[in-house]
């Protein structure tokens, strides 16, 4: 039974967009080589520790796609609390986790990894454990390509899995507008796909995207954009191409795929551009919602 006095860690995680997403071709152990621009958005998941007796592991979501996050051991969160627990030797301490989202689900925005990242922070507070920043690291790239980002947050290159970081300097604040789907993507899927469909690979990221963040060149890093994966993403949706074209067309700077989709992000050059999209947006039949968002923004940080 809860109590008002009950201890309570509560860690607040972003989303993520990739401003560049270069595939190289799959590898031995089943994963791309990747060369990625990570950037975290004001689009948040918050993930709320409580304790719990020895040996219980509880997970409650609520919030944006509420039922297709399964609240046992196939969550990212769960895995990411027992590998926490393991790690230091007491596996058999017990947390009660509560998810409320607004990252959306299997949406190409790293939700479930910004969870693991989240509960990693939430749990090792709530079990009193000294993790420092490269045990946080190491476990989170354990746990998924995406996860170390959403530990860092900013804005950061990606290589590797994706997993091995260098942060990135930025200047100036872009303006979002996610055009969220039905219904989500598999990651796996999307890269099996992209295996399908061949063609050149490379993990270059372009100079164009570094530079135009370098200088905060919102028009330039529009055009710079790229995402190896936006080809597969659509024959996999095929709508999605008039989603990018209807962005495009009505004043997005920019558009493209976010990671493995099937969100759409675009670039404004406003907050109110980002209004006007946002609205002609909403229109489309296949887009479900549509979300602003500004970044970047840091990673995953404990509030009050
Ligand atoms: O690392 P994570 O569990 O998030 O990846 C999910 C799946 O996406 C992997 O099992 C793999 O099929 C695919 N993937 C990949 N190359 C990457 C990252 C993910 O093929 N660099």
């Amino acid at each position: 039974m809860e109590t008002s006095h009950e201890q309570c860690y509560r860690v607040r995680v972003p989303a993520k967009v990739n401003l560049a997403l270069c595939v190289g071709g799959l590898a031995d152990d089943g994963y791309h080589p990747l060369g990625t621009v990570f950037h975290a958005i004001g689009l948040y998941d918050d993930v709320i520790a409580r304790p719990a007796p020895a040996g219980v592991t509880e997970i409650s979501v609520t919030g944006e796609g509420v039922e297709d996050v399964p609240t046992d051991e196939r969550n990212l969160a769960w895995k990411a609390a027992r590998l926490l627990a393991e790690t230091h030797g007491h596996g058999d301490l017990g947390v009660r986790l509560t998810i409320r989202k607004q990252v959306p689900v299997a949406g190409g925005m790293a939700g479930g990894s910004a969870d693991a990242a989240a509960a990693l922070l939430a749990c090792s507070m709530l079990w009193d454990l000294d993790t420092g920043p490269d045990e946080l690291h190491e476990l989170a790239a354990q746990l998924g390509s995406d996860v170390p980002f959403a530990l860092v947050g900013g804005n950061a290159i990606g290589r590797g899995r994706g997993d091995e970081l260098v942060p990135l300097l930025s200047r100036g604040t872009y303006h979002w507008v996610l055009a969220l789907a039905h219904g989500g993507l598999s990651t796996p899927a999307v890269y099996r796909r992209f295996d399908e469909l061949g063609g050149e690979h490379s993990t270059d990221i372009p100079d164009e995207v570094l530079n135009a963040l370098a200088v905060g060149d919102v028009r330039a890093l529009a055009d710079a954009m790229r995402n190896d994966l936006q080809p597969a993403a659509l024959d996999l949706r095929p709508e999605l191409a008039e989603t990018l074209e209807v962005g495009r067309s009505r004043g997005a700077l920019g558009g493209i795929v976010s990671g493995s989709g099937p969100s759409c992000a675009f670039l404004a050059a406003s907050e109110s551009d980002a209004m006007d999209l946002a609205s002609a947006l909403s229109r489309l039949p296949q887009v479900r919602a549509t979300r602003r968002a500004s970044g970047p923004v840091p990673g995953a940080k404990p509030i009050g």
